[in-house]
């Protein structure tokens, strides 16, 4: 029996999430396996109402969690960073997420931006240090509001850091990078920095890097790239990218550009790993206040998201289930991934996903 936390959040967040749990509810019935999912209010109305965003106590109390699902948080009523500091990164932080797992991958059906691409090539997966660098809140502001201010805000990193994030890397190539899934010579591991410029952070980042490769890791390939240009292939030729690691800024900025290449935010799903702790799952698209309410917003990425939770927890088969599910859904029955376009309601897309997971597991 797994203890599943549910934090729905803001606007979409909960119609999204519902979908996530028919589905997970589908795959538990087939795969033979039980969870309870207990909800949280955590998100904007709730700290409109108390002035709280997400008190200690709930953090001790998900420390008792074997997972947690996270729909969305922003709220228009609230100035943004309260929600966000004060929820999803302290729940980042406290838990100790360190990795911010994000695949890229274009589902058959779906349209990408990208010229001659598919999903052959577009398949590959970001890891985000998810506990480092601009995100530490290091930094200050002095004289604030004259022409003398002076605003800093730093990339911290410690090895300790980098190299457990750099390890869960290496391993997760050689576990599912392109060889282990039949589907090249390597299995590849590019880290993402700017060595050129960034001389103390990335310089550390890329010492780790090929220590660690060559010491623990010679049979995962390495590469490297600037952050800037491998925006730049990300673009042109993503079926050059297997698995890629990178800290916690360019990890946020290029997953958001991954995102729109695998046919938006809808369909853009991620977790935030602690591989020795609590994780948590999210659609990595915000709350879409527009759509509140409407029956319109895609849920896919949250039932991919919820897809990752079970893989996560060891339920292998029913994540992969959930997987072909989601493919069988955009090759066949949607005309768009777009809110508003899919013609279909959410609920109606999560009813044929884990429709397809109860027949066909
Ligand atoms: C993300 C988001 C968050 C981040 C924001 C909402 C704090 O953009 O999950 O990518 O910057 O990490
Ligand atoms: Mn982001």
């Amino acid at each position: 029996m797994y203890k599943i936390a549910i934090i729905a959040g803001d606007g979409t967040g909960p119609e999204v999430v519902a979908e996530a749990v028919k589905v997970m509810q589908a795959a538990a019935a087939k795969f033979d396996f039980k969870y309870e999912g207990v909800k949280f209010d955590f998100g904007g109305e709730r700290y409109m109402r108390t002035g709280e965003t997400l008190p200690d106590s709930a953090i001790e109390e998900l420390r008792g969690f074997d997972s947690i699902l996270l729909g969305a948080i922003g709220h228009p009523g609230v100035a943004p960073g309260i929600l966000e500091k004060g929820i999803l990164l302290k729940l980042r932080f406290a838990l100790d997420q360190y990795i911010n797992l994000r695949p890229v991958r274009l589902f058959p059906g779906v349209e990408t931006p990208l010229k001659h691409k598919g999903p052959a090539e577009i398949d590959y997966v970001v890891i985000r240090e998810n506990t480092g660098d601009l995100y530490t809140g290091v930094g200050g502001v002095t004289m604030k509001g004259t022409p003398n201010e002076v605003a800093m805000q730093v990339a911290v990193y410690t090895r300790h850091q980098v190299d457990r994030c750099l390890r869960y890397a290496f391993e997760y190539a050689r576990k599912n990078g392109r060889k282990a899934r039949g589907k090249g010579e390597h299995n590849t591991l590019a880290l993402v920095g700017k060595t050129n410029v960034l001389t103390f952070v990335y310089d550390l980042w890329e010492r780790a890097f090929h220590e660690m490769g060559q010491k623990d890791f010679p049979d995962v390939r390495r590469d490297y790239y600037h952050v800037d240009a491998c925006c730049m292939w990300m673009v042109k030729s993503p079926e050059w990218f297997d698995v890629l690691v990178t800290g916690n800024m360019f990890g946020d900025i290029i997953t958001d550009l991954g995102a729109i290449t695998q046919g938006g935010m809808g369909l853009a799903a991620g977790g935030n790993i602690n591989p020795e702790g609590v994780s948590m799952f999210e659609p990595i698209g915000g709350s879409a206040p527009k759509y509140t309410g409407k029956g319109v917003i895609n849920p896919l990425a949250a039932i991919c998201a919820g897809g990752m939770m079970l893989e996560s927890l060891g339920q292998t088969d029913a994540s992969a289930a959930i997987d072909r599910a989601v493919r069988f859904v955009t090759a066949n029955k949607l005309p768009s991934m777009a809110a508003g376009k899919m013609g279909h309601s959410t609920s109606e897309v999560g009813d044929m996903v884990a429709q397809y997971v109860a027949q066909n597991g």
